[in-house]
């Protein structure tokens, strides 16, 4: 008789690959991904983005291209940002509205190209600005209420190009139910809106700036984007986002809000969407690059953890990778 009289052995349900797979909780699938993407001017254009490797700015004709190879691969979305030509900026975001605009021409082009691609577009002032803040800033201030006009002329030019999905990402109050109105008084009621509902003042926004350029020309964000130190204020927003109409609602950064995803999905039933922004996925390049980490293994468990803290879909710039590499496991 041995002395030890171990009930429970846990490891007896990791003994083997069969074993772990059959008791895995969480299955990541290309179906959970949404890729983000950067468009800008020109043709044939592909320029690289320093803090973001593998990640290009791409003109049109490449984003189509690239949008092609995501759908093939499962990812069933792609999110949509401009690059705008410092020319094109002014304080009210003006060239956002505009039919022939760079964004809107893409959607046009990928709606042509693959029907059946959900495609988001993103709602805020930011890439339009010559302040680089997502609404209008008058005497040093972020206006709210005159900001609300300007995203949904935005959120309507999206629509009528087609965007499937228009993704207020400014962190205005009330703009989901401006936007939502003005919408169906044009008669896109079927456009859906995802909210970026719980957008926290984040550090790990750095990359994406720099690939759009859109740093905010003074102050920082914090009178609009939430403290980090925040969770109950996260339920609050995302309960307004709802009421006023959201179909989706967005945590954004992924990774270090993993409590705040959970949170949403344990207290709402409306789909949640987690962002892992250009921080989290450069960090994991940078450390990878360094030999520091095994970056493939730290990307599918990074994707993984974003998923059973509770995500419905994830937005994340290692979709192509992620997807390669579960299409071949
Ligand atoms: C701004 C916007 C940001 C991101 C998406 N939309 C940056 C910001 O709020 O300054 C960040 C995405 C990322 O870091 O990957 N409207």
């Amino acid at each position: 008789m041995s002395e030890t009289k171990l009930i429970s052995r846990p490891r007896r349900n990791r003994k083997n690959a069969g074993i772990r797979s059959l008791v895995q909780e969480t299955t990541l699938l290309p179906s959970d991904l949404i890729l983000p993407l950067f468009v800008m001017e020109g043709k044939n254009q592909k320029v690289a983005i320093k803090s973001m490797p593998g990640v290009e700015r791409l003109s049109r004709d490449h984003i189509v291209k690239v949008a092609k190879e995501a759908y093939r691969l499962g990812i069933p979305g792609i999110a949509l940002f401009p690059v705008i030509d410092d020319k094109k900026k002014d304080k009210r975001a003006s060239e956002s509205k505009n039919k022939k605009g760079l964004l809107q021409n893409t959607i046009r082009d990928l709606k042509n190209a693959i029907p059946e691609l959900v495609v988001i577009s993103d709602v805020a002032m930011d890439p339009y600005s010559t302040d680089g803040h997502d609404g209008l800033v008058e005497k040093g201030q972020i206006v709210n209420d005159a900001s609300l006009p300007i995203l949904a002329a935005m959120a309507i030019a999206q629509a009528e190009a087609g965007a499937d999905i228009v993704a207020p990402s400014d962190m205005m109050d009330g703009r989901v139910g401006y936007i939502r109105a003005c919408l169906d008084e044009a008669g896109y009621e079927s456009v859906s809106i995802l909210s970026y509902a719980a957008k926290y003042a984040s550090s790990f926004y750095g990359p994406f700036r720099e690939a759009l350029d859109s740093a905010p020309r003074s102050g920082d964000k914090k009178t609009y984007q939430m403290d980090p130190a925040n969770s109950r204020e996260a339920l609050r927003e995302v309960a307004l986002d709802i009421e006023e109409g959201a179909d989706i609602v967005m945590v954004k950064p992924a990774g270090a809000y993993l409590d705040i995803i959970q949170l949403v999905r344990a207290n709402f039933e409306i789909p949640v969407a987690a962002y892992q922004v250009s921080g989290e996925y450069s960090m994991i390049h940078a450390a990878a690059q360094k030999g520091w980490i095994d970056g493939e293994r730290a990307m599918s468990e990074s994707l993984l953890s974003i998923k059973r803290a509770g995500a419905d879909m994830i937005l994340t710039y290692f979709a192509l990778t992620m997807a390669r590499k579960l299409s071949k496991d």
